[in-house]
């Protein structure tokens, strides 16, 4: 077993000459919940592309669940970003992205992300269309999709971008908890701007600068 489920040390990266994570250290034990803040542009979109293996560090290793090859780290982490990032093809491929998930599974992963009543009306089920950019379906629905995606995928490390910043408060609350049940028992990185919804289980930590502070409380 490793130490750290996350583990990056004195990582830099930029796009182009523009310098974004400068010297960045983080670590999270298995099982550990960081909430991560910061002002728009800051960078952390940038961050948690590089724990979910989708950028390298231009500098300085990166380790993720043990992993430091990018194509290992993505089979290990579960990315859930703000609406819009829906594939234009079905609920079911959208959840199992292509993998033998059996319906079973898939179900049940609806289940747990509050899907289940809304796909039963729907005349095509689970073979719905969610259309391009997922415009057929609701924020709050598209959100729930990529739950029930990250569900099925059972990786030890969650990452989340700002999941409910693009909803309304009701919906927002559905999506809530659905997050709690993906992430129990998991190492979570939350990016968000409601700090307010992250519980007592969340080390806050802010960035800045291309650095991460964590926030005494
Ligand atoms: N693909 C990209 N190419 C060039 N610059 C980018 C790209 N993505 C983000 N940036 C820039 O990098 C900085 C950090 O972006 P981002 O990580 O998205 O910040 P945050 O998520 O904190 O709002 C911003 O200045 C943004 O404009
Ligand atoms: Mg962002």
């Amino acid at each position: 077993m490793f130490p750290y489920a996350v583990d990056l040390e004195n990582i830099s990266f930029s796009y182009g000459n523009h310098m974004v994570l400068n010297n960045l250290s983080l670590r999270a034990k298995p099982g550990e919940h960081i909430g991560i803040v910061g002002d728009s542009g800051c960078g952390k979109s940038t961050l948690l592309k590089i724990l979910a293996g989708l950028y390298a560090p231009d500098q300085g290793p990166a380790i993720i669940a043990g992993e430091h090859i990018l194509e290992k780290i993505r089979k290990q982490v579960s990315l859930v970003m703000q609406n819009n990032s829906l594939f234009p093809l079905s609920i079911r491929d959208n959840i199992t992205c292509g993998h033998p998930i059996s319906d079973e599974t898939v179900w049940k992963a609806c289940q747990n992300a509050s899907l289940t009543e809304w796909i039963k009306d729907l005349p095509n089920g689970l073979d719905t269309n969610v259309g391009e950019r997922g415009n057929q379906v609701s924020g709050g629905q598209a959100q729930r999709i990529q739950i029930a995606r990250a569900l099925c995928k059972d990786a030890p490390v969650i990452l989340l971008d700002e999941p409910i910043s693009a909803l309304d408060q009701d919906t927002g609350h559905s999506v809530l908890d659905a997050l709690r049940k993906l992430t129990g028992g998991k190492t979570v990185i939350h990016v968000t701007h409601h700090q307010e919804t992250l519980d007592d289980s969340y080390t806050i930590y802010r960035m800045e600068g291309g650095r991460i502070i964590r926030v005494c409380s």
